[in-house]
């Protein structure tokens, strides 16, 4: 059940990857509980302008911002401009990612730079950016980063990619332990299989059926599930929790 209280009002929350899939699901689980959300895309405007509309739609109040993530000197400049035109920037979702997937016999350097590069050093880039204006926030101040189950189990196939997201749990911790002083909280979601575009690629009926085998609630997960995993963790109520991967997987990893 969603939480739809207005505990982030007056909050304002940027979500990288916004435009869609699990982004978009934050972002207007944020904007239910009151939150100020400025949607971040790559290359899909048309996309995070629907984002803003639901969230608005929602309860909340949007605005959308365009930058690549992976551009560490686009990301500062974009992140400059939040606490200007919204007067702060109280919680960080890094969600934006790509699964580049392949053998790693035949993976190249251009593929594994693409997946580091934008899982891994795209949430420090941000982070990074974000941490005085979350430092001001003091005890609201959250970020939460996106990794998935394949960085905690591994999976054949996707040796950069588990990589990555392996690589954010520790980025979790070590920023945990870092800006905890000051009552900012950091902590990883990892989901499971997730219906979105990323995994809307051709999945043979068999690999399906092999895949809800591994998963003990025998079904595939709905963004919802990661958004109200993200709306709690941004809440007060989550504020004593932090350095914690909290998995939404339907039991695929315990
Ligand atoms: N789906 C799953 O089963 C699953 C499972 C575990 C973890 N995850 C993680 O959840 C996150 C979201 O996945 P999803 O399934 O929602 O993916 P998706 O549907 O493919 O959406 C990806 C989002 O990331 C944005 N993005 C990609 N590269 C970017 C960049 N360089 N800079 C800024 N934004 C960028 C895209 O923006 P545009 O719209 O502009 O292209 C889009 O909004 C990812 O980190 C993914 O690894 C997903």
């Amino acid at each position: 059940m969603a939480i739809s209280d207005k505990a982030l009002s007056g909050k304002v929350a940027l979500v990288t990857g916004g435009s869609r899939g699990i982004g978009r699901s934050i972002a207007i689980a944020l904007g239910r509980r009151g939150a100020k959300v400025i949607v971040n895309f790559a290359s899909r405007e048309d996309a995070a302008k629907e984002t803003a509309t639901a969230v608005e739609a929602a309860g909340g109040t949007a605005a959308i911002l365009g930058f690549d993530v992976a551009n560490s000197t686009a990301v500062t400049e974009a992140i400059k401009t939040i606490p200007k035109e919204h007067g702060s920037l109280d919680i960080l979702v890094n969600n934006a990612g790509v699964a580049v997937n392949g053998l790693i016999m035949r993976f190249t350097d251009e593929q594994w730079n693409k997946c580091l590069q934008t899982n891994l050093q795209g949430a420090f880039n941000c982070i990074r950016a974000a941490s005085v204006p979350l430092l001001k926030a003091k005890d609201a101040g959250r970020i939460i980063n996106i990794t998935s189950v394949v960085g905690e189990m591994g999976n054949g196939g996707q040796a950069a990619y588990a990589a990555s997201k392996a690589g954010l749990i520790g980025l979790t911790m070590a920023t945990a332990r870092e800006l905890a002083s000051r009552g900012v909280t950091c902590n990883a979601i990892a989901p499971g299989f997730i219906e979105t575009d990323m995994t809307a690629t051709e999945l043979p009926e068999a690999a399906r059926a092999k895949l809800l085998e591994q998963i003990p609630l025998g079904k595939i997960g709905g963004p919802d599930t990661i958004g109200d995993a993200a709306a709690f963790l941004a809440g007060p109520e989550a504020a004593y929790i932090t350095g914690q991967v909290l998995r939404v997987n339907g039991g695929m990893l315990m």
